[in-house]
């Protein structure tokens, strides 16, 4: 494998604003790591592109992060990690962990009455990833999925607990409702920002999943494994890159992230498409 060195950065990248719900897991699961992030701000949503697409940007930006000389790529978008896994798995000689495989063996894990329900992106529920992994663990399992495209804006507005909101998660949600379920992924990095307003909709009964808190476990594990976990005793440095202006991701950025968000720097999309 490439790039085998512990002192490197662990790379992530997201469709845009949205991974950094990943980040702030990963910080608080590996303190001492340096972390590059890359969010496309200016080809940003994933979610409702081709999949040929998903994966020619996949490819652009794990590129771009191993310029940095990473030595993992978190996909942190459900989008990327449904459809662009094997391609970059195929192509890179680096650790690539997506957010699929790790949420669900959470929801698998979590789930009593053996019924889950899957929220994310219309690109995510339609290559039914979830499902399919879900599946692969326990065959016994009833999986119901539903996309609900309107989450991602409404989390990016602030939106957190807005009459809006509200009804559009009545809307969403209310067949997952109907089926009983007991357990639901958060199949999208925007998700967890609506947390407390899925919660209200679905049940406060509804074990909800983020991908995120699962995928850093993950993460952590497979660095150990490697023998690539960071050293140093130092806390971790951030640096985040983004396609579009900073401005705009600057200004979200402290909701996804909980904490500010500085060093942060535009990349050229010709930068990205010469790969
Ligand atoms: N990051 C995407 C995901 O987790 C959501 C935003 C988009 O559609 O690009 O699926």
């Amino acid at each position: 494998m490439e790039n085998l060195d512990s002192n490197k950065p662990i790379g992530v990248f997201d469709s845009g604003i949205g991974g950094l719900t990943v980040v702030r897991q990963l910080i608080s699961v590996l303190p001492n790591e340096d972390i590059i992030y890359f969010g496309d701000t200016a080809r940003v949503p994933y979610g409702s592109k081709s999949n040929a697409t998903v994966i020619e940007y996949s490819i652009q930006n794990a590129k771009f992060l191993l310029e940095h000389k990473v030595k993992a790529i978190v996909v942190a978008c459900n989008t990327a990690s449904s459809v662009a896994l094997p391609a970059l798995e195929e192509r890179f000689n680096v650790p690539i962990i997506g957010v699929i495989i790790p949420g669900a063996n959470h929801a698998v894990k979590s789930t009593q009455n053996k019924k889950i329900g899957i929220i994310g992106t219309r690109a995510t529920i339609t290559n039914k990833a979830y499902s399919t992994q879900i599946k692969t663990l326990g065959d016994d399992v009833e999986v119901f999925e539903t996309a609900c495209p309107l989450f991602v804006p409404l989390a990016e507005e602030g939106w957190i607990n807005h009459d809006a909101t509200i009804l559009v998660a009545k809307e969403y949600l209310g067949e997952l409702k109907s089926q009983n379920i007991d357990t639901l992924v958060l199949g999208c990095t925007h998700y967890p920002i609506l947390s407390e307003v899925i919660k209200k909709v679905i049940g406060e009964n509804v074990e909800l999943i983020d991908s995120g808190v699962a995928t850093a476990d993950e993460v952590k594990m497979e660095l150990e494994k490697l023998g690539l976990i960071n050293k140093s005793n130092a806390k971790g440095s951030y640096k985040f890159y983004v396609s579009d202006v900073p401005a705009k991701f600057k200004e979200v950025a402290e909701l996804f992230m909980g904490r500010e968000v500085i060093n942060v720097e535009k990349v050229e999309l010709e930068h990205l498409q010469s790969f």
